[in-house]
Protein backbone atom coordinates (compact mmCIF):
# COMPACT_ATOMS: atom_id res chain seq x y z
CA UNK A 1 0.00 0.00 0.00
CA UNK A 2 1.34 3.34 -1.24
CA UNK A 3 0.90 6.53 0.90
CA UNK A 4 1.04 9.58 -0.46
CA UNK A 5 0.53 13.07 1.31
CA UNK A 6 1.67 15.47 -1.42
CA UNK A 7 -0.89 16.32 -3.88
CA UNK A 8 1.50 17.07 -6.37
CA UNK A 9 2.97 13.10 -6.03
CA UNK A 10 -1.06 12.01 -6.11
CA UNK A 11 -1.74 13.86 -9.46
CA UNK A 12 1.57 12.48 -11.33
CA UNK A 13 0.67 8.88 -9.98
CA UNK A 14 -3.29 8.93 -11.11
CA UNK A 15 -2.04 10.41 -14.44
CA UNK A 16 0.72 7.75 -14.84
CA UNK A 17 -2.42 5.05 -14.11
CA UNK A 18 -4.35 6.81 -16.56
CA UNK A 19 -2.19 6.42 -19.24
CA UNK A 20 -1.74 2.61 -18.74
CA UNK A 21 -5.26 2.35 -19.09
CA UNK A 22 -5.51 1.13 -14.86
CA UNK A 23 -9.24 2.41 -13.60
CA UNK A 24 -8.93 4.16 -10.43
CA UNK A 25 -11.70 3.78 -7.66
CA UNK A 26 -11.73 6.53 -4.60
CA UNK A 27 -12.81 6.73 -1.48
CA UNK A 28 -12.76 9.96 -0.42
CA UNK A 29 -12.98 10.36 3.86
CA UNK A 30 -12.33 12.17 7.31
CA UNK A 31 -10.60 9.26 8.22
CA UNK A 32 -11.44 7.58 11.66
CA UNK A 33 -12.37 4.71 9.41
CA UNK A 34 -14.95 2.42 10.38
CA UNK A 35 -16.85 -0.71 9.03
CA UNK A 36 -19.57 1.98 6.93
CA UNK A 37 -16.16 3.42 5.08
CA UNK A 38 -14.43 0.13 4.72
CA UNK A 39 -17.73 -1.15 2.95
CA UNK A 40 -17.00 2.03 0.27
CA UNK A 41 -13.63 0.59 -0.19
CA UNK A 42 -15.08 -3.77 -0.93
CA UNK A 43 -18.05 -1.38 -3.61
CA UNK A 44 -14.82 0.55 -5.04
CA UNK A 45 -12.92 -2.90 -5.47
CA UNK A 46 -15.59 -4.44 -6.96
CA UNK A 47 -15.85 -1.47 -9.55
CA UNK A 48 -12.69 -1.27 -10.57
CA UNK A 49 -11.68 -4.95 -10.25
CA UNK A 50 -8.60 -6.43 -8.92
CA UNK A 51 -6.42 -4.83 -11.59
CA UNK A 52 -8.23 -1.75 -11.01
CA UNK A 53 -6.37 0.74 -8.07
CA UNK A 54 -8.38 1.55 -4.87
CA UNK A 55 -7.57 5.37 -3.13
CA UNK A 56 -8.92 6.00 0.02
CA UNK A 57 -8.21 9.69 0.99
CA UNK A 58 -7.98 10.96 4.35
CA UNK A 59 -8.63 14.69 4.81
CA UNK A 60 -10.15 16.42 7.29
CA UNK A 61 -11.47 19.08 5.55
CA UNK A 62 -11.32 22.66 7.18
CA UNK A 63 -14.26 24.30 4.62
CA UNK A 64 -16.47 22.03 5.55
CA UNK A 65 -16.90 22.94 8.80
CA UNK A 66 -18.75 26.00 10.20
CA UNK A 67 -16.76 28.31 12.23
CA UNK A 68 -18.99 26.99 15.48
CA UNK A 69 -18.44 23.49 14.53
CA UNK A 70 -15.98 20.31 15.32
CA UNK A 71 -13.14 20.87 13.23
CA UNK A 72 -10.76 20.78 15.99
CA UNK A 73 -11.96 18.10 17.65
CA UNK A 74 -12.88 15.87 14.69
CA UNK A 75 -11.21 12.66 15.26
CA UNK A 76 -7.99 11.70 13.86
CA UNK A 77 -6.05 8.58 14.30
CA UNK A 78 -4.04 8.06 11.64
CA UNK A 79 -2.08 5.03 12.73
CA UNK A 80 -5.13 3.40 13.21
CA UNK A 81 -6.85 4.45 9.69
CA UNK A 82 -3.74 2.94 7.85
CA UNK A 83 -3.61 -0.08 9.32
CA UNK A 84 -7.42 -0.70 8.42
CA UNK A 85 -6.50 0.37 4.91
CA UNK A 86 -4.11 -2.21 4.53
CA UNK A 87 -6.59 -4.94 6.26
CA UNK A 88 -8.71 -4.21 3.46
CA UNK A 89 -6.84 -4.67 0.22
CA UNK A 90 -6.58 -0.52 -0.48
CA UNK A 91 -3.65 0.65 -2.80
CA UNK A 92 -2.91 3.87 -1.87
CA UNK A 93 -3.68 6.23 0.51
CA UNK A 94 -3.61 9.62 -0.11
CA UNK A 95 -3.17 12.26 3.42
CA UNK A 96 -2.74 15.73 2.26
CA UNK A 97 -2.47 18.18 5.30
CA UNK A 98 -4.33 21.19 5.06
CA UNK A 99 -1.41 23.45 3.47
CA UNK A 100 -1.14 21.10 0.97
CA UNK A 101 -4.95 21.07 -0.08
CA UNK A 102 -5.31 24.64 0.54
CA UNK A 103 -1.95 26.51 -0.04
CA UNK A 104 -1.87 30.46 1.20
CA UNK A 105 -2.22 31.82 -1.98
CA UNK A 106 -2.40 35.84 -2.77
CA UNK A 107 -3.96 38.82 -1.11
CA UNK A 108 -7.38 37.66 -1.42
CA UNK A 109 -6.80 34.36 1.25
CA UNK A 110 -4.73 36.75 3.10
CA UNK A 111 -7.12 39.28 4.24
CA UNK A 112 -9.90 36.41 4.21
CA UNK A 113 -7.40 34.84 6.87
CA UNK A 114 -7.13 38.18 8.94
CA UNK A 115 -11.33 37.68 9.54
CA UNK A 116 -11.17 33.93 10.04
CA UNK A 117 -8.15 31.65 11.69
CA UNK A 118 -9.85 28.50 10.14
CA UNK A 119 -7.81 26.73 7.16
CA UNK A 120 -11.02 27.52 5.20
CA UNK A 121 -9.47 30.90 4.78
CA UNK A 122 -7.31 29.70 2.51
CA UNK A 123 -9.35 28.92 -0.04
CA UNK A 124 -11.09 31.51 -2.66
CA UNK A 125 -12.36 29.59 -5.35
CA UNK A 126 -14.77 27.14 -4.78
CA UNK A 127 -17.48 24.77 -6.68
CA UNK A 128 -20.99 25.80 -5.60
CA UNK A 129 -24.25 23.46 -5.78
CA UNK A 130 -26.96 26.29 -5.57
CA UNK A 131 -30.49 23.90 -5.81
CA UNK A 132 -29.80 20.83 -3.49
CA UNK A 133 -27.74 22.31 -1.19
CA UNK A 134 -30.35 24.65 0.15
CA UNK A 135 -32.63 22.52 1.95
CA UNK A 136 -31.73 20.07 5.11
CA UNK A 137 -27.94 19.73 6.10
CA UNK A 138 -27.67 23.00 3.23
CA UNK A 139 -30.26 25.05 5.79
CA UNK A 140 -28.63 24.18 8.97
CA UNK A 141 -25.26 24.14 7.77
CA UNK A 142 -24.99 27.30 5.31
CA UNK A 143 -21.30 26.87 4.53
CA UNK A 144 -21.21 23.04 4.31
CA UNK A 145 -22.05 21.74 1.23
CA UNK A 146 -19.80 24.45 -0.68
CA UNK A 147 -17.04 23.24 1.39
CA UNK A 148 -17.70 19.48 0.10
CA UNK A 149 -18.05 20.08 -2.86
CA UNK A 150 -15.12 22.21 -4.05
CA UNK A 151 -12.81 19.30 -1.82
CA UNK A 152 -14.54 16.09 -3.77
CA UNK A 153 -14.16 18.25 -7.27
CA UNK A 154 -10.00 18.79 -5.64
CA UNK A 155 -10.30 15.12 -4.92
CA UNK A 156 -11.47 14.43 -8.34
CA UNK A 157 -8.87 16.38 -10.28
CA UNK A 158 -5.91 15.06 -8.01
CA UNK A 159 -7.13 11.07 -7.81
CA UNK A 160 -8.68 11.24 -11.31
CA UNK A 161 -10.78 8.44 -10.42
CA UNK A 162 -13.48 6.59 -13.09
CA UNK A 163 -15.51 5.34 -9.75
CA UNK A 164 -16.22 7.55 -6.58
CA UNK A 165 -17.91 5.55 -3.44
CA UNK A 166 -20.25 7.85 -1.41
CA UNK A 167 -22.29 6.20 1.75
CA UNK A 168 -25.56 6.30 1.70
CA UNK A 169 -25.87 8.10 5.06
CA UNK A 170 -24.31 11.47 3.62
CA UNK A 171 -27.82 11.27 1.06
CA UNK A 172 -27.55 14.84 0.36
CA UNK A 173 -23.96 15.37 -0.12
CA UNK A 174 -24.34 11.92 -2.48
CA UNK A 175 -26.90 13.85 -4.50
CA UNK A 176 -25.77 16.72 -4.98
CA UNK A 177 -22.13 15.25 -6.20
CA UNK A 178 -23.64 13.69 -8.32
CA UNK A 179 -25.20 16.51 -9.19
CA UNK A 180 -21.90 18.41 -9.74
CA UNK A 181 -20.48 15.85 -11.68
CA UNK A 182 -23.46 15.82 -14.45
CA UNK A 183 -23.37 20.03 -14.49
CA UNK A 184 -19.33 20.32 -14.47
CA UNK A 185 -19.13 16.89 -16.95
CA UNK A 186 -16.45 15.24 -14.36
CA UNK A 187 -15.91 12.03 -15.57
CA UNK A 188 -16.15 9.70 -12.47
CA UNK A 189 -19.08 7.50 -12.15
CA UNK A 190 -20.51 7.82 -8.99
CA UNK A 191 -21.74 5.15 -6.87
CA UNK A 192 -24.08 5.27 -3.38
CA UNK A 193 -23.29 2.18 -1.20
CA UNK A 194 -26.28 1.26 1.72
CA UNK A 195 -25.91 2.54 4.86
CA UNK A 196 -23.82 0.21 7.09
CA UNK A 197 -25.63 0.21 11.07
CA UNK A 198 -24.79 -0.95 14.62
CA UNK A 199 -27.02 -3.43 16.08
CA UNK A 200 -29.52 -1.20 17.28
CA UNK A 201 -30.18 0.77 14.12
CA UNK A 202 -27.59 3.36 14.76
CA UNK A 203 -25.61 4.62 11.52
CA UNK A 204 -22.15 4.42 11.43
CA UNK A 205 -20.25 7.60 11.91
CA UNK A 206 -16.98 8.68 12.87
CA UNK A 207 -18.96 11.50 15.43
CA UNK A 208 -20.73 8.22 17.08
CA UNK A 209 -17.74 8.04 19.26
CA UNK A 210 -18.33 11.63 20.92
CA UNK A 211 -21.22 9.78 22.39
CA UNK A 212 -20.39 8.77 25.67
CA UNK A 213 -22.42 7.03 28.41
CA UNK A 214 -25.75 6.87 27.93
CA UNK A 215 -25.72 8.85 25.38
CA UNK A 216 -24.81 5.69 22.96
CA UNK A 217 -27.88 4.40 23.80
CA UNK A 218 -30.11 7.61 23.21
CA UNK A 219 -28.35 7.82 19.58
CA UNK A 220 -30.61 5.28 18.31
CA UNK A 221 -33.79 7.56 18.81
CA UNK A 222 -32.60 8.23 14.80
CA UNK A 223 -33.43 5.02 14.06
CA UNK A 224 -35.77 4.09 16.36
CA UNK A 225 -37.94 7.01 14.61
CA UNK A 226 -37.29 5.87 10.97
CA UNK A 227 -38.67 2.54 11.89
CA UNK A 228 -41.81 4.34 13.66
CA UNK A 229 -42.46 6.59 10.03
CA UNK A 230 -41.97 3.63 8.42
CA UNK A 231 -44.81 1.26 10.46
CA UNK A 232 -47.13 4.17 10.35
CA UNK A 233 -46.75 4.50 6.65
CA UNK A 234 -47.22 0.20 6.61
CA UNK A 235 -50.38 0.52 8.55
CA UNK A 236 -51.83 3.62 7.46
CA UNK A 237 -51.06 3.56 3.63
CA UNK A 238 -50.21 7.46 3.28
CA UNK A 239 -49.78 9.43 6.43
CA UNK A 240 -49.69 13.53 6.48
CA UNK A 241 -46.00 14.76 6.58
CA UNK A 242 -46.59 17.63 9.09
CA UNK A 243 -48.60 15.50 11.59
CA UNK A 244 -45.65 12.83 11.06
CA UNK A 245 -42.94 15.19 11.57
CA UNK A 246 -44.92 16.05 14.84
CA UNK A 247 -44.71 12.88 15.70
CA UNK A 248 -40.82 12.25 14.74
CA UNK A 249 -40.38 15.40 17.34
CA UNK A 250 -42.15 13.67 20.29
CA UNK A 251 -40.11 10.64 19.98
CA UNK A 252 -37.05 11.88 20.15
CA UNK A 253 -38.21 14.28 22.70
CA UNK A 254 -38.64 10.86 24.86
CA UNK A 255 -35.00 10.75 25.57
CA UNK A 256 -33.76 12.95 27.66
CA UNK A 257 -30.48 14.47 26.03
CA UNK A 258 -31.82 14.44 22.86
CA UNK A 259 -32.61 17.70 20.29
CA UNK A 260 -34.76 17.15 16.82
CA UNK A 261 -32.77 19.52 14.33
CA UNK A 262 -34.89 18.59 11.45
CA UNK A 263 -36.79 15.66 10.15
CA UNK A 264 -38.18 15.70 6.24
CA UNK A 265 -39.95 13.54 3.80
CA UNK A 266 -39.41 13.65 0.33
CA UNK A 267 -39.44 12.02 -3.08
CA UNK A 268 -35.81 11.08 -3.57
CA UNK A 269 -35.13 12.36 -7.66
CA UNK A 270 -34.44 14.85 -7.41
CA UNK A 271 -35.02 15.82 -3.50
CA UNK A 272 -39.20 17.26 -3.60
CA UNK A 273 -40.37 17.50 -0.42
CA UNK A 274 -44.17 15.70 0.16
CA UNK A 275 -47.39 16.38 1.81
CA UNK A 276 -48.37 13.03 2.50
CA UNK A 277 -45.99 10.51 3.13
CA UNK A 278 -45.97 6.81 1.58
CA UNK A 279 -44.31 3.81 0.38
CA UNK A 280 -41.26 5.01 -1.28
CA UNK A 281 -40.98 8.69 0.10
CA UNK A 282 -37.74 9.37 1.56
CA UNK A 283 -36.96 10.65 5.37
CA UNK A 284 -34.43 12.49 6.38
CA UNK A 285 -33.62 13.81 9.94
CA UNK A 286 -30.49 15.46 12.32
CA UNK A 287 -30.65 15.19 16.27
CA UNK A 288 -28.57 16.60 18.63
CA UNK A 289 -27.76 13.84 21.36
CA UNK A 290 -25.67 15.75 23.86
CA UNK A 291 -23.86 17.99 22.03
CA UNK A 292 -23.04 15.66 19.13
CA UNK A 293 -24.89 15.90 15.90
CA UNK A 294 -26.01 12.82 14.17
CA UNK A 295 -27.82 12.79 10.74
CA UNK A 296 -29.29 9.63 8.80
CA UNK A 297 -32.10 8.93 6.38
CA UNK A 298 -33.79 5.88 4.56
CA UNK A 299 -36.50 5.27 2.22
CA UNK A 300 -40.15 4.61 4.50
O1 LIG B 1 -18.43 12.30 3.76
C1 LIG B 1 -17.32 12.72 4.09
O2 LIG B 1 -16.59 12.10 4.85
C2 LIG B 1 -16.86 14.06 3.55
O3 LIG B 1 -17.90 14.96 3.44
C3 LIG B 1 -16.08 13.96 2.24
C4 LIG B 1 -16.97 13.44 1.12
C5 LIG B 1 -14.89 13.03 2.41
C6 LIG B 1 -15.56 15.32 1.81
O4 LIG B 1 -14.70 15.86 2.77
Amino acid sequence: MRIVSRVAAMQKLALRCKRAGTRIGLVPTMGYLHAGHLSLVQRARRAVGKNGVVVVSIFVNPTQFGPKEDFSRYPRDLKRDLKLCRGAGVDVVFTPGDKEMYPRQGEAADEAAREDARPTAKCSTYVVEERLSQTMEGAARPTHFRGVTTVVAKLFNLVQPEVAVFGQKDFQQAVIIQRMVADLNFPVKIIIAPTVREADGLAMSSRNQYLVGDLRRQAAVLWCAIQMARATVKKLRTFPAVKLKVAVKKLVACEPDTRLDYVEFFEPEPPTPVAEVTRGTHMALAVYIGKTRLIDNARI
